[in-house]
């Protein structure tokens, strides 16, 4: 048998088909799940007003490094920097975004299962009032379920994989993101016709300061990462099928303005239905599976909305799970020649096993901690999203910042798009504010700066 020869690199087929998956990736349970619960917690529009202005100085520039990156390697994470760079040290950052999507996937997948579980549940049995507390509980005990709907989960992210990138993952962002946008919107004008309609509508938009505590800035700093799917190298991957004549500034800002836009959608969908029902909007990450389903209970026409709600969010985290599928496979797929099939069902499926402990974190393993008194999957999420993300982030910034030239920088964007001086504007941003925007976060969450 000859030896493999490699394949050419698939491209998206349109810019179209690339925005969406990216936007895909950015907008899963971050936006629906973890942004409005954070902005309960910050003070609503203040959170939203720090969130943004760090999505501008931090979230765009690193955006547009990793499509930089991604483009003109042509190759994922590891071999990009390893291709760009004599340093024998740049490509561990491309390591640790894989192993970033090794362990980010591992428990994103669990809650993606519990997802599933609530279609079913709002299908089938339907919430009454005061039971989604106990079915919540009970669920989370049973070690059984929590495997069979995390493998569920898992297969489903592994199928779309499979099919590559233009019939596979450009394919089904196609399908899947205008019927997200259509079941939250039609979601948020059925919310916005309440009674707390105008109150849930004020809190999200009128900032209150007084809330916006400097841990709460740091929270949107770090969400900016985690919803923007930033510092593993998810958007770098994702860059290195974009052929060389989609113009990659214009696409990271739709797809920060789609990403937004989702978010705040979401927050306007599930506040109205908070002050309607008079729920502490600070409840905190219980809203989702407790409170929510608890309010639908008591709505008219509740089970459709329970269905669609739970639909949506079932497409949205899927989306994101593709991409960080995509980051590992690519990995094999790259740099030891693996077919794609082989890539994917076997890390797939070892992404399966790791997320056995997670799974089993409130049944089997329950009082295992790791990290201080969190259990097996806080400690991986607090892990991940504090440090891997924003170091990788970090480094990923000096990279394009200071290592990668001006020659082979300007080859990418300034190919069709350079107005305004956006180039000079980027520059500074990735090379100075950054990178020391991250370090300041991360200098405080280790506790080395005295605030
Ligand atoms: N951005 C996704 C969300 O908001 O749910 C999560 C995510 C996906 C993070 C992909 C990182 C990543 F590489």
């Amino acid at each position: 048998m000859a030896n493999k020869t490699e394949q050419p690199r698939d491209h998206w087929a349109t810019k179209l088909g690339f925005v969406l998956a990216a936007s895909g990736s950015a907008i899963g349970l971050g936006n629906i799940w973890r942004f409005p619960y954070k902005a309960g917690q910050y003070g609503g529009g203040a959170f939203v007003i720090a969130y943004v202005v760090s999505v501008l100085i931090i979230g765009i520039p690193i955006m547009i490094a990793e499509f930089i990156i991604g483009r003109s390697a042509q190759k994922s994470p590891v071999g990009a920097f390893k291709q760009l760079s004599f340093n024998r040290a740049w490509p561990l950052v491309g390591w640790l975004g894989v192993l970033s999507g090794f362990i980010i996937l591992s428990y994103y997948s669990v809650v993606g299962g519990w997802i599933l579980r609530y279609i079913w549940e709002s299908g089938f049995h339907f919430f009454k009032e005061g039971s989604a507390g106990p079915i919540f509980s009970s669920f989370l005990a049973n070690p059984w379920q929590q495997l069979i709907w995390h493998g569920l989960f898992m297969f489903m992210t592994m199928i779309i994989v499979r099919g590559g990138i233009t019939t596979g993952i450009e394919r089904w962002s196609k399908v899947l993101m205008p019927s997200l946008l259509i079941i939250l919107l039609i979601l948020m004008i059925n919310s916005l016709r309440f009674p707390g309609a105008g109150e849930g509508i004020q809190f999200i938009l009128k900032p209150d300061f007084s809330k916006l505590t400097r841990e709460g800035i740091l929270e949107a700093l770090g969400h900016a990462f985690f919803s923007l799917s930033l510092g593993m190298g998810a958007m770098l991957t994702y860059g290195s099928y974009l052929d060389k004549g989609t113009n990659i500034s214009s696409s990271a800002l739709e797809i920060v303005v789609l990403n937004t836009f989702y978010a705040l959608m979401a927050g306007l969908m599930i506040f109205p239905i908070v002050f309607t029902y008079d729920v502490d909007p600070q409840v905190g990450p219980g809203l989702f599976f407790i409170t929510l389903p608890e309010v639908f209970a008591r709505m008219p026409a509740g089970q459709l909305v329970a269905i669609s709600f739970f639909v949506l969010v079932a497409f949205a985290a899927i989306t994101s799970a593709i991409s960080l599928l995509e980051v590992v496979v690519s990995y094999f797929i790259d740099e030891l020649n693996w077919s794609r099939k082989k890539a994917d069902y076997v890390m797939g499926t070892v992404i399966f096993l790791i997320g056995i402990p997670s799974a089993l974190s409130w049944s089997s393993l329950k009082g295992v901690t790791l990290f201080g008194s969190r259990d097996i999957f806080d400690s991986l999420d607090f892990l991940a999203t504090n440090y891997m993300l924003p170091i990788g982030g970090f480094f990923i910034a000096l990279f394009a910042g200071w290592i990668l030239t001006h020659g082979q920088k300007e080859a990418e964007i300034k190919r069709i798009e350079n107005t305004f001086h956006f180039y000079d504007i980027w520059h500074f941003l990735v090379k100075y504010i950054a990178p020391l925007a991250v370090l300041v976060i991360l200098l405080q969450k280790t506790g080395v700066l005295p605030f």
